[in-house]
């Protein structure tokens, strides 16, 4: 097991990585994004796509993913560098850092807009703008919020700064306390939505939506943007995972808290399906609405519950800060190696990123309004960058990282680092990370692009 230490800090015990590693997990992912792919993709059984993505592919690479950084407790590409060197593997498995931190720094750019409307939305709901609404009148909130440049750019700017703030003063000041008490409440709160759900005229045809397996409308571009998913909600493929591996103690099981991370992060996404597709069907609207469902469809329940004012400002302050977590992780990987690279402060390298960031997510704010028409590949900027890191950084990520700690480290030292204590599920683990998870993310990517 990996003795060294790390320049960065350390998670205090097991339990914080958790939850650190939750906290990076759960985010807009989960409650924003995997609802509103399931409606576009037609439910059933993409969600059955995705929950195979996670059992197969991601919770064996997340255990890679995090024993990796472990043993090489620094940035990614730090780490890749030194690992390479000590098994004697070509330098160039760097690039797995390299191209994680450029997917970390991409999706930054656009996961701080979407993370903006949440903040707007909690305005909003404390004001008691959605009381009573119909479902005509929410599509025009959003319609309205999304129309304003001003409006996204304001919102972005806040959510950025609250980023960097953390990143800058490093994860074990201040987030580690919040997210502790928070995540609780966001899963309490994700239950009493579902009760309203379970109360509501749609809640079979939501329930039959997301579990009934209809294999005809599954396409293999529903099949590729599932395993994007599946990397993206478990924050895997781009470093951020290996930063925090980085950060954990050393004689803590990676392979049992993997385990109970993917666990916790599945649970969310299902339980925000679960509230969301009920509330869609009652109010006849429609499920392949897109990126707007979650914006749609929650503030009419809220508005149609005793104490919804309280409840719905409070449901989109925990969406802000599942966000705000998960955002600090994207911007970890490429902030600790410009801290190691160029001796700078962590205030300095964290300003960087963020200003680069935050210009870069301008594409997105004007890919809802004065740029929707400007189209690549029929794809806005926005569009284009969701795909190009989901659906094919993170998975060629995920695809190298399968390679390199399966083909490339010795068994004994993974055998070592990832605390599988059964030899049996040790040889399954590996099996699947040199064979079944690579080939699985091959087909999916070439059959996808082509
Ligand atoms: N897992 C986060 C979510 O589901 O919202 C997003 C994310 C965070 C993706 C960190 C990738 C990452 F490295």
């Amino acid at each position: 097991m990996s003795e060294n230490t790390s320049m960065h800090g350390f998670w205090k015990s097991r339990w914080l990585f958790i939850l650190a590693a939750t906290g990076s997990a759960v985010g807009l992912g989960n409650i924003w994004k995997f609802p509103y792919i399931t409606g576009e993709n037609g439910g059933g059984a993409f969600v059955l796509v995705y929950l195979l993505c996670i059992c197969i592919i991601g919770i064996p690479v997340m255990i890679a993913e995090v024993s990796l950084g472990r043993m090489g407790r620094q940035s990614p590409i730090n780490t890749m560098k030194a690992l390479a060197k000590r098994s004697n593997a070509s330098p160039n498995w760097a690039i797995i850092g390299w191209m994680g931190a450029l997917a970390g720094f991409l999706i930054l750019s656009f996961y701080s807009v979407i993370a903006g409307w949440a903040l707007s939305y909690t305005v909003d709901m404390a004001n008691g703008d959605f009381v009573k609404i119909s479902a005509e009148e929410s599509g025009n909130i959003f319609g309205a919020l999304l129309g304003s440049p001003t409006q996204l750019t304001i919102w972005h700017t806040v959510f950025m700064l609250l980023t960097i703030g953390i990143v800058a003063r490093g994860v074990n000041a201040g987030l580690e306390n919040a997210i502790k008490f928070l995540m609780p409440v966001l899963f309490i709160l994700l239950f009493i939505l579902f009760g309203y759900a379970l109360s509501s005229d749609g809640f079979s045809q939501g329930v039959n939506f997301m579990f009934s397996f209809d294999f005809s409308k599954l396409t293999t571009e529903s099949i590729m943007v599932a395993l994007g998913h599946a990397f993206f909600t478990l924050s895997l493929g781009l470093g951020a995972i290996m930063a925090y591996g980085a950060y954990m103690p050393a004689n803590t099981s990676i392979a049992k808290t993997v385990v109970i991370v993917a666990f916790l992060d599945t649970a969310v996404a299902i339980m925000a399906g679960l509230a969301i597709f009920p509330i869609v069907f009652a109010n006849g609207l429609e499920p392949s609405a897109g990126p707007g469902l979650l914006f749609q469809t929650l503030p009419i329940a809220f508005g149609q519950m005793s104490a919804g004012v309280i409840f719905g400002t409070l449901f989109f302050v925990l969406v802000s800060f599942a966000a705000w977590s998960s955002a600090i992780s994207l911007a970890e990987p490429i902030v600790a190696w410009i801290v190691e690279r160029f001796q700078v402060s962590r205030y300095k390298a964290a300003a960087i990123i963020g200003l680069s960031a935050w210009v870069l997510g301008l594409a997105t704010v004007f890919s809802f309004n004065i740029w929707s028409d400007v189209k690549l590949f029929d794809k806005t900027p926005f569009d284009l960058l969701d795909f190009l890191t989901t659906n094919i950084l993170l998975p060629l990520g995920g695809l190298c990282i399968a390679i390199f700690a399966g083909w490339k480290v010795s068994t004994t030292k993974m055998m070592d680092e990832v605390g599988i204590d059964y030899p049996v599920l040790f040889k399954l683990w590996l099996f699947t990370l040199r064979f079944l998870a690579p080939l699985a993310i091959i087909a999916v990517l070439v059959n996808g692009l082509i």
